[in-house]
């Protein structure tokens, strides 16, 4: 029997935050397809799990341990992937200041503290330019590559809380179209992919049960996503079949933003 091509047979990828979550689904999805992966986050110890997880699985993986807030550790991600892989052609940036400890007191706008403010976009939005300050001169010399950047319909719809977290991830969604701008004649492609509400950690640590209740009954599909809905428009966004996209916000969030409130009751 013919083994199977994957769609990312040949490629190397970064996924940030991919110790959990939307990461982790990214990083195996990534695999399946044929990708080396990456497995980049602050949680060494989840990193490493994936990356054995993927191998158990037949992939290429292996784990870095990296905050992508802090410069020299973006940069020595970008250099783990080139060294142990050769190169570079797909960066998810994923990871996001998801802590309960910080996002707890991300709430209204005039009791704002500078210093949660200053954290969540840190991680946020200066996380994600670092990582394709770094990554893109390796695209490049592959010619051309693809970024995907995870915001959020946080960055979309107003809340009563979390502006910080709302105006990172709008913020992220400008800078996606501005790498896309400015790279994109050169073979790179940039993304963005607004989740709705997924069961992840993350999800159930920040949120209680009675408002999960209320997004399941808001989204006009019959269940919230999983992780691995988010991986798969990842896997279209950063594969060939994705070639023509460039600069835009996939939604993936069920309908979530797309009617009246009201309507889904
Ligand atoms: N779960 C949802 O409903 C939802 C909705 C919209 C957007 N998102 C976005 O999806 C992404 C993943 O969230 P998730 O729900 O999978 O969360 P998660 O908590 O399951 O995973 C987040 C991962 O990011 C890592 N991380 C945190 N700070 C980091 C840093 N400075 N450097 C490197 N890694 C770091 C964590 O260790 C963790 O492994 C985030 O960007 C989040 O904003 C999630």
């Amino acid at each position: 029997m013919a083994t199977r091509r994957g769609k990312l047979d040949g490629r190397v990828a970064i996924v940030t935050g991919s110790a959990s979550g939307i990461g982790r689904a990214t990083a195996l999805a990534l695999a399946a397809e044929g990708a080396a992966v990456l497995v980049a986050d602050v949680d060494e110890a989840g990193a490493i799990a994936v990356a054995g997880e993927i191998a158990r699985r037949g992939g290429r993986a292996s784990a870095q341990r990296a905050d992508v807030a802090d410069e020299r550790s973006v940069a020595a991600m970008v250099a783990a992937a080139v060294e142990r892989y050769g190169g570079l052609d797909i960066l998810h940036n994923n990871a996001a200041a998801v802590d309960p400890a910080l996002m707890s007191r991300d709430g209204e706008v005039a009791a704002m503290e500078v210093e949660v403010w200053e954290r969540t976009f840190a991680v946020n939005l200066r996380g994600p330019m670092l990582g394709c300050k770094h990554a893109i001169p390796r695209l490049l010399e592959r010619g051309g590559g693809a970024i995907v950047n995870t915001s959020s319909a946080a960055g979309w719809a107003g809340d009563l809380t979390r502006s910080a977290y709302g105006a990172s991830k709008a913020a992220l969604e400008a800078l996606t179209r501005y790498v896309a701008t400015q790279y994109g004649k050169r073979g790179v492609r940039c993304n963005a992919i607004a989740p709705g509400v997924i069961a992840t950690p993350a999800l159930a640590a920040n949120v209680p049960p009675e408002q999960i209740a209320l997004y399941e009954r808001t989204v006009l599909t019959p269940r919230l996503g999983l992780p691995e809905n988010i991986a798969a428009a990842v896997v279209f966004l950063v594969s060939d079949d994705g070639a023509f996209v460039t600069g835009q916000t996939l939604r993936v969030d069920g309908g979530l933003l797309v009617h009246h409130p009201a309507t889904s009751f």
